[in-house]
């Protein structure tokens, strides 16, 4: 069965091609189900400690699908709301982070789905924007609340009430994308952070991934308690013996993730 979403697992590092490129990659409901499958067939591998997001063609992803949603009633979108959510919600709390490689439009639920992501790397072609008010809607698969919380509420207010479509320097310049590349070398560049990441202890890096998710929802004190408990935790694993073994031993460290 063919699905939208291609994924190729190399070694650590699995990279979801998002594979819709006559409707720029748009999210329909089969899109969402077949990259809720992908994620979770990626998150049942033990040997994958990073991943990699992009879209083919020229687009990453333009939004959520209109031709879908124009007849939908009130109960059928809060149904697709609540699917593009949970879709959303899997990817952020995969063990292991998630670099969105953004090669061209990402609007609307294509911007959501790279913010659900763990950064953003995106080509100097890309172009981000939440356009929904253009629509009648707002974002419905978290851009109320991720948006804000990666670029600061008043940013985050002008894209969503204005529409407006951003490029990439823009994107670049109030954080939403951590660097630009040139369109040919944004697959490899993001690939090749993630095999970065994939190298270092796995434990630990899904330790940091959850501290800095869930802690900006919850009050500084509790947070910072969390990380303490977390730090604790890492020195029961083996870890945490072979990484400092190997820096006294001035040898590469072997971490299995235990
Ligand atoms: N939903 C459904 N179909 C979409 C789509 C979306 N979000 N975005 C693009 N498409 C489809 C177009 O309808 C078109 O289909 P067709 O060839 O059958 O007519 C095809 O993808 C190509 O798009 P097109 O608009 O011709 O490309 P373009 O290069 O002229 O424009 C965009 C690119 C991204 C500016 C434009 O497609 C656009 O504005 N898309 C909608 C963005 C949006 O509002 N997203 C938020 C949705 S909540």
């Amino acid at each position: 069965m063919t699905s939208f979403v291609e994924t190729v697992h190399d070694g650590r590092v699995s990279t979801m091609t998002i594979n819709r490129p006559d409707k720029l990659n748009a999210l329909s409901p089969e899109v969402l189900s077949d990259l809720k499958a992908a994620i979770e067939e990626t998150a049942r591998r033990d040997e994958v400690r990073a991943a990699v997001i992009t879209g083919t063609g020229k687009a990453f992803v333009a939004g959520a699908d209109i031709a879908a949603m124009r007849d939908m009633d009130e109960a059928e979108a809060r149904g697709f709301g609540a699917l593009g959510h949970d879709v959303f919600n899997t990817l952020e709390q995969l063990r292991f982070p998630v670099i969105a490689a953004v090669n061209g439009f990402a609007l609307g639920g294509g911007c959501e789905l790279a913010l659900a992501c763990d950064f953003i790397y995106a080509s100097t072609k890309a172009k981000f924007g939440q356009p929904e008010v253009n629509l009648g809607i707002i974002p419905g698969f978290g851009g109320t609340q991720r948006l804000p919380r990666r670029v600061g509420p008043g940013l985050a207010r002008e894209l969503i009430y204005s529409g407006k479509v951003i490029d990439a320097n823009e994107a670049l310049r109030i954080g939403l994308v951590n660097a630009l590349f040139e369109p040919d070398q944004l697959l490899a560049r993001a690939q090749k952070t993630a095999a970065d990441i994939a190298t270092k202890g796995p434990l630990a890096v899904a330790a940091a991934k959850r501290l800095i998710r869930d802690g900006v929802d919850i009050p500084l004190t509790q947070a910072n308690k969390r990380e303490r408990d977390a730090f604790g935790e890492l020195f029961d694993s083996a870890d945490q013996a072979e990484g400092m073994t190997a820096f006294l031993e001035k040898r590469a460290p072997d971490f299995k993730g235990a």
